[in-house]
Protein backbone atom coordinates (compact mmCIF):
# COMPACT_ATOMS: atom_id res chain seq x y z
CA UNK A 1 0.00 0.00 0.00
CA UNK A 2 1.63 3.37 -0.82
CA UNK A 3 2.97 5.96 1.48
CA UNK A 4 1.18 9.38 1.60
CA UNK A 5 3.77 12.29 1.13
CA UNK A 6 2.14 14.71 3.52
CA UNK A 7 0.88 14.65 6.92
CA UNK A 8 2.58 14.62 10.59
CA UNK A 9 4.74 11.98 12.13
CA UNK A 10 4.74 11.75 15.14
CA UNK A 11 9.06 10.95 16.84
CA UNK A 12 9.63 10.48 20.14
CA UNK A 13 7.39 13.26 21.09
CA UNK A 14 7.36 15.43 18.25
CA UNK A 15 4.73 16.14 15.52
CA UNK A 16 7.32 15.97 12.46
CA UNK A 17 6.21 17.10 8.61
CA UNK A 18 5.93 13.68 6.48
CA UNK A 19 9.04 14.02 4.29
CA UNK A 20 11.24 15.31 7.78
CA UNK A 21 10.64 12.18 9.49
CA UNK A 22 14.20 10.26 8.53
CA UNK A 23 16.78 8.54 10.24
CA UNK A 24 19.93 8.10 10.51
CA UNK A 25 21.55 5.32 7.93
CA UNK A 26 23.67 4.62 10.86
CA UNK A 27 21.17 3.44 12.69
CA UNK A 28 20.99 0.09 14.64
CA UNK A 29 17.83 -0.67 13.54
CA UNK A 30 18.65 -0.30 9.81
CA UNK A 31 21.53 -2.98 10.02
CA UNK A 32 20.27 -5.38 12.57
CA UNK A 33 16.40 -5.28 12.43
CA UNK A 34 16.27 -3.84 15.93
CA UNK A 35 13.10 -2.72 16.19
CA UNK A 36 8.90 -3.67 17.53
CA UNK A 37 5.96 -2.43 15.84
CA UNK A 38 2.70 -2.41 15.82
CA UNK A 39 -0.08 -2.48 13.25
CA UNK A 40 -3.80 -1.20 14.32
CA UNK A 41 -6.83 0.59 12.61
CA UNK A 42 -8.86 3.17 13.38
CA UNK A 43 -12.04 3.00 11.49
CA UNK A 44 -15.50 5.18 10.89
CA UNK A 45 -18.49 4.35 13.14
CA UNK A 46 -21.86 5.81 13.54
CA UNK A 47 -20.50 7.80 17.02
CA UNK A 48 -17.10 8.95 14.93
CA UNK A 49 -13.56 7.68 14.48
CA UNK A 50 -12.55 4.70 16.75
CA UNK A 51 -9.40 2.50 16.92
CA UNK A 52 -10.14 -1.14 17.30
CA UNK A 53 -8.52 -2.71 20.76
CA UNK A 54 -5.80 0.16 20.53
CA UNK A 55 -4.95 -0.80 24.28
CA UNK A 56 -4.20 -4.35 23.07
CA UNK A 57 -1.80 -3.06 20.31
CA UNK A 58 -0.06 -0.88 22.70
CA UNK A 59 0.52 -3.79 25.07
CA UNK A 60 1.34 -6.01 22.40
CA UNK A 61 3.81 -3.37 21.39
CA UNK A 62 5.64 -3.34 25.03
CA UNK A 63 5.34 -7.29 25.07
CA UNK A 64 7.55 -6.93 22.36
CA UNK A 65 10.17 -4.21 23.42
CA UNK A 66 10.00 -5.94 26.96
CA UNK A 67 11.38 -9.27 25.17
CA UNK A 68 14.06 -7.44 23.30
CA UNK A 69 15.23 -5.49 26.08
CA UNK A 70 14.06 -1.99 25.02
CA UNK A 71 12.33 0.55 27.63
CA UNK A 72 10.63 3.61 25.85
CA UNK A 73 9.92 6.72 28.41
CA UNK A 74 6.29 6.96 27.83
CA UNK A 75 3.88 4.55 29.78
CA UNK A 76 1.46 2.91 27.30
CA UNK A 77 -1.19 5.07 28.59
CA UNK A 78 1.21 7.98 26.92
CA UNK A 79 1.73 6.26 24.44
CA UNK A 80 -1.48 4.80 23.42
CA UNK A 81 -2.57 8.77 23.94
CA UNK A 82 0.01 9.72 21.36
CA UNK A 83 -1.37 7.46 18.82
CA UNK A 84 -4.68 9.36 19.12
CA UNK A 85 -2.96 12.71 19.14
CA UNK A 86 -1.15 11.79 15.86
CA UNK A 87 -4.32 10.71 14.18
CA UNK A 88 -6.25 13.98 15.69
CA UNK A 89 -3.62 16.18 14.37
CA UNK A 90 -3.45 14.44 11.08
CA UNK A 91 -7.82 14.65 10.92
CA UNK A 92 -8.25 11.28 10.01
CA UNK A 93 -11.27 9.72 10.03
CA UNK A 94 -10.48 6.31 9.23
CA UNK A 95 -6.44 5.20 8.90
CA UNK A 96 -3.83 2.40 9.44
CA UNK A 97 -1.64 3.01 12.38
CA UNK A 98 1.77 1.46 12.88
CA UNK A 99 3.92 2.53 15.99
CA UNK A 100 7.07 1.22 15.68
CA UNK A 101 10.23 1.59 18.60
CA UNK A 102 13.79 1.14 17.36
CA UNK A 103 17.38 1.09 18.47
CA UNK A 104 18.54 4.31 17.19
CA UNK A 105 21.94 6.06 16.72
CA UNK A 106 24.68 5.43 18.69
CA UNK A 107 27.00 2.21 17.55
CA UNK A 108 26.94 0.05 15.20
CA UNK A 109 27.81 -3.39 16.60
CA UNK A 110 25.16 -6.76 17.10
CA UNK A 111 25.23 -5.70 20.63
CA UNK A 112 22.08 -2.88 20.59
CA UNK A 113 22.70 -1.78 24.08
CA UNK A 114 24.49 1.39 23.83
CA UNK A 115 22.17 3.05 21.26
CA UNK A 116 18.81 5.09 22.37
CA UNK A 117 15.33 3.95 22.17
CA UNK A 118 13.49 5.75 19.52
CA UNK A 119 9.94 5.39 18.71
CA UNK A 120 7.86 6.99 16.26
CA UNK A 121 4.34 7.12 14.94
CA UNK A 122 2.61 7.04 11.33
CA UNK A 123 -0.98 7.14 10.31
CA UNK A 124 -2.04 6.71 7.05
CA UNK A 125 -5.06 6.04 4.72
CA UNK A 126 -5.19 2.12 4.09
CA UNK A 127 -7.36 0.10 2.06
CA UNK A 128 -8.39 -3.92 1.36
CA UNK A 129 -4.86 -5.53 2.08
CA UNK A 130 -5.23 -8.14 -0.66
CA UNK A 131 -7.41 -6.29 -2.61
CA UNK A 132 -10.82 -5.51 -2.94
CA UNK A 133 -12.76 -8.59 -4.03
CA UNK A 134 -10.42 -10.81 -1.18
CA UNK A 135 -12.94 -10.15 1.55
CA UNK A 136 -16.04 -11.64 -0.56
CA UNK A 137 -14.20 -14.24 -3.20
CA UNK A 138 -11.75 -15.57 -1.02
CA UNK A 139 -8.35 -15.73 -2.15
CA UNK A 140 -5.76 -18.21 -3.56
CA UNK A 141 -2.70 -19.47 -1.46
CA UNK A 142 -0.31 -21.90 -0.83
CA UNK A 143 1.67 -23.91 1.44
CA UNK A 144 5.51 -21.97 1.95
CA UNK A 145 8.52 -23.66 1.54
CA UNK A 146 9.84 -21.72 4.38
CA UNK A 147 8.87 -22.44 8.28
CA UNK A 148 8.24 -20.13 11.15
CA UNK A 149 11.21 -19.82 13.17
CA UNK A 150 12.22 -22.28 15.55
CA UNK A 151 11.12 -21.91 19.13
CA UNK A 152 13.74 -20.48 21.18
CA UNK A 153 15.32 -18.83 17.79
CA UNK A 154 13.49 -15.85 17.68
CA UNK A 155 10.47 -15.49 19.34
CA UNK A 156 7.03 -15.41 17.80
CA UNK A 157 5.24 -13.49 20.47
CA UNK A 158 7.23 -10.43 19.63
CA UNK A 159 6.07 -8.35 16.66
CA UNK A 160 9.74 -7.51 15.84
CA UNK A 161 11.03 -6.45 12.67
CA UNK A 162 13.36 -9.05 12.37
CA UNK A 163 10.51 -11.25 12.45
CA UNK A 164 9.32 -10.14 9.25
CA UNK A 165 12.69 -11.32 7.32
CA UNK A 166 10.66 -14.75 7.18
CA UNK A 167 7.47 -13.08 6.14
CA UNK A 168 9.14 -11.57 3.59
CA UNK A 169 10.10 -15.25 1.93
CA UNK A 170 6.87 -16.17 2.90
CA UNK A 171 5.49 -13.16 0.75
CA UNK A 172 7.72 -13.07 -2.17
CA UNK A 173 7.92 -16.94 -2.55
CA UNK A 174 3.81 -16.45 -2.86
CA UNK A 175 3.84 -13.73 -5.39
CA UNK A 176 6.43 -15.15 -7.58
CA UNK A 177 3.97 -18.32 -8.53
CA UNK A 178 0.96 -16.62 -8.66
CA UNK A 179 -0.76 -16.99 -4.91
CA UNK A 180 -1.82 -14.21 -3.04
CA UNK A 181 -0.21 -14.87 0.05
CA UNK A 182 1.92 -18.08 1.65
CA UNK A 183 0.47 -20.14 4.71
CA UNK A 184 3.74 -21.10 7.02
CA UNK A 185 4.37 -24.29 8.96
CA UNK A 186 5.69 -24.38 12.13
CA UNK A 187 9.44 -26.50 12.33
CA UNK A 188 7.66 -29.61 13.29
CA UNK A 189 5.75 -29.58 10.06
CA UNK A 190 2.71 -28.35 11.99
CA UNK A 191 0.12 -24.79 10.55
CA UNK A 192 1.37 -22.33 11.68
CA UNK A 193 0.30 -18.69 10.44
CA UNK A 194 0.19 -16.57 7.10
CA UNK A 195 3.31 -13.70 6.52
CA UNK A 196 1.17 -11.38 8.40
CA UNK A 197 -2.35 -12.87 9.30
CA UNK A 198 -3.67 -15.68 11.81
CA UNK A 199 -5.20 -18.68 10.16
CA UNK A 200 -8.25 -20.54 10.99
CA UNK A 201 -10.15 -23.62 9.85
CA UNK A 202 -13.85 -24.89 10.22
CA UNK A 203 -14.98 -28.57 10.13
CA UNK A 204 -18.19 -29.88 10.57
CA UNK A 205 -19.32 -26.66 12.49
CA UNK A 206 -15.98 -26.34 14.90
CA UNK A 207 -13.50 -23.76 14.65
CA UNK A 208 -9.57 -24.52 14.61
CA UNK A 209 -6.76 -22.37 14.63
CA UNK A 210 -2.81 -23.19 16.05
CA UNK A 211 -1.96 -22.14 19.58
CA UNK A 212 0.64 -19.45 20.26
CA UNK A 213 3.54 -22.76 20.52
CA UNK A 214 3.07 -23.42 16.49
CA UNK A 215 5.27 -19.75 16.43
CA UNK A 216 2.69 -17.42 15.46
CA UNK A 217 2.28 -14.02 16.20
CA UNK A 218 -0.43 -13.52 19.17
CA UNK A 219 -2.95 -11.85 16.38
CA UNK A 220 -5.57 -9.33 18.13
CA UNK A 221 -7.55 -10.12 15.77
CA UNK A 222 -7.39 -13.82 16.25
CA UNK A 223 -8.30 -12.69 19.86
CA UNK A 224 -11.49 -11.12 18.81
CA UNK A 225 -12.73 -13.65 16.45
CA UNK A 226 -12.16 -16.43 19.13
CA UNK A 227 -14.22 -14.11 21.64
CA UNK A 228 -16.73 -13.27 18.90
CA UNK A 229 -17.17 -17.05 17.38
CA UNK A 230 -17.50 -18.22 21.60
CA UNK A 231 -20.23 -15.56 22.21
CA UNK A 232 -21.95 -16.85 18.77
CA UNK A 233 -21.77 -20.51 20.57
CA UNK A 234 -19.04 -21.64 18.24
CA UNK A 235 -16.72 -24.63 19.63
CA UNK A 236 -13.32 -22.89 19.05
CA UNK A 237 -9.90 -25.10 19.44
CA UNK A 238 -6.32 -23.85 19.42
CA UNK A 239 -4.62 -26.91 18.82
CA UNK A 240 -1.66 -27.94 16.57
CA UNK A 241 -3.02 -28.89 13.17
CA UNK A 242 -1.32 -31.01 10.30
CA UNK A 243 -0.94 -29.20 7.40
CA UNK A 244 -3.42 -31.79 5.69
CA UNK A 245 -6.12 -30.26 7.70
CA UNK A 246 -5.64 -27.05 5.00
CA UNK A 247 -7.14 -29.55 2.52
CA UNK A 248 -10.08 -31.08 3.73
CA UNK A 249 -11.41 -28.45 6.10
CA UNK A 250 -15.02 -26.98 4.94
CA UNK A 251 -13.76 -23.54 5.32
CA UNK A 252 -10.61 -21.87 5.77
CA UNK A 253 -9.94 -17.88 6.49
CA UNK A 254 -7.21 -15.36 7.80
CA UNK A 255 -7.76 -12.95 10.46
CA UNK A 256 -5.09 -10.19 11.32
CA UNK A 257 -5.39 -6.37 11.61
CA UNK A 258 -4.88 -5.39 7.68
CA UNK A 259 -6.77 -8.37 5.86
CA UNK A 260 -9.61 -8.52 8.86
CA UNK A 261 -11.49 -11.77 8.34
CA UNK A 262 -10.61 -12.76 4.37
CA UNK A 263 -12.25 -16.41 3.13
CA UNK A 264 -9.08 -18.75 1.80
CA UNK A 265 -10.48 -20.32 -1.17
CA UNK A 266 -7.46 -22.44 -2.38
CA UNK A 267 -4.81 -24.33 -1.09
CA UNK A 268 -2.13 -25.06 -2.86
CA UNK A 269 -4.51 -25.22 -5.44
CA UNK A 270 -7.09 -27.41 -3.76
CA UNK A 271 -10.53 -25.63 -3.27
CA UNK A 272 -11.35 -25.28 0.19
CA UNK A 273 -14.70 -26.38 0.68
CA UNK A 274 -16.97 -25.18 -1.95
CA UNK A 275 -14.73 -22.76 -3.07
CA UNK A 276 -16.76 -19.80 -1.91
CA UNK A 277 -16.84 -18.07 1.55
CA UNK A 278 -18.37 -20.65 3.79
CA UNK A 279 -21.28 -19.50 6.18
CA UNK A 280 -19.74 -19.79 9.28
CA UNK A 281 -16.74 -17.32 7.64
CA UNK A 282 -19.31 -15.32 6.51
CA UNK A 283 -21.05 -15.12 10.16
CA UNK A 284 -18.02 -14.26 11.65
CA UNK A 285 -17.04 -12.02 9.38
CA UNK A 286 -20.33 -10.33 9.49
CA UNK A 287 -20.06 -10.06 13.10
CA UNK A 288 -16.64 -8.54 13.21
CA UNK A 289 -16.94 -5.93 11.15
CA UNK A 290 -20.21 -4.98 13.02
CA UNK A 291 -18.03 -4.39 15.70
CA UNK A 292 -15.31 -2.45 14.02
CA UNK A 293 -17.48 -0.48 12.55
CA UNK A 294 -19.49 0.21 15.31
CA UNK A 295 -22.93 -1.23 14.24
CA UNK A 296 -23.14 -3.57 17.08
CA UNK A 297 -23.24 -2.90 20.76
CA UNK A 298 -19.47 -2.63 21.83
CA UNK A 299 -19.69 -5.34 24.70
CA UNK A 300 -16.09 -6.10 24.74
CA UNK A 301 -14.97 -2.02 24.87
CA UNK A 302 -12.73 -2.80 21.95
CA UNK A 303 -13.37 0.82 20.25
CA UNK A 304 -11.59 3.96 21.52
CA UNK A 305 -12.79 6.76 20.32
CA UNK A 306 -10.45 9.60 18.47
CA UNK A 307 -12.69 12.67 18.91
CA UNK A 308 -14.75 11.75 21.94
CA UNK A 309 -16.65 14.91 21.66
CA UNK A 310 -17.62 13.35 18.38
CA UNK A 311 -18.77 10.18 19.82
CA UNK A 312 -20.94 12.07 22.26
CA UNK A 313 -18.95 11.32 25.25
CA UNK A 314 -17.41 13.38 27.96
CA UNK A 315 -13.87 13.36 28.10
CA UNK A 316 -12.65 12.02 31.49
CA UNK A 317 -11.76 14.18 34.19
CA UNK A 318 -7.94 13.50 33.72
CA UNK A 319 -8.85 15.20 30.44
CA UNK A 320 -7.19 14.36 27.44
CA UNK A 321 -4.25 13.18 29.31
CA UNK A 322 -5.96 9.91 29.98
CA UNK A 323 -5.22 6.90 27.26
CA UNK A 324 -8.82 5.47 27.74
CA UNK A 325 -10.70 9.09 26.95
CA UNK A 326 -13.90 8.34 25.28
CA UNK A 327 -13.76 4.33 25.41
C1 LIG B 1 2.94 -12.69 11.31
C2 LIG B 1 1.61 -12.16 11.71
N1 LIG B 1 0.70 -13.00 12.23
C3 LIG B 1 -0.51 -12.56 12.61
C4 LIG B 1 -0.87 -11.23 12.47
C5 LIG B 1 -2.22 -10.78 12.91
O1 LIG B 1 -2.14 -10.01 14.07
P1 LIG B 1 -3.20 -8.88 14.38
O2 LIG B 1 -4.54 -9.52 14.32
O3 LIG B 1 -2.87 -8.42 15.75
O4 LIG B 1 -3.05 -7.85 13.35
C6 LIG B 1 0.05 -10.32 11.94
C7 LIG B 1 -0.27 -8.91 11.81
O5 LIG B 1 0.19 -8.12 12.55
C8 LIG B 1 1.32 -10.80 11.56
O6 LIG B 1 2.22 -9.98 11.02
Amino acid sequence: MALPTEGKVWMNGELLDWADATIHVGSHVVHYGSGVFEGARCYRTPKGSACFRLDAHIRRLYDSARIYRMSYRLSPAEFEQAVLDTIRVNALKACYIRPIMYRGYGALGVNPLPCPVDAAILVWEWGAYLGPDALEQGVDVRVSSWWRSAPNTFPALAKSSANYANSQLIRMEAAAEGYVEGIALDSGGHISEGSGENVFLVRDGTLYTPPLTASILPGITRDSVITIARSMGYTVREEMLPREMLYIADEAFFAGTAVEVTPIRSVDKITVGSGRRGPVTAALQQRYFDIINGDAPDINRWLTYVYPEEAGLRMPEAAAGSAGAGR
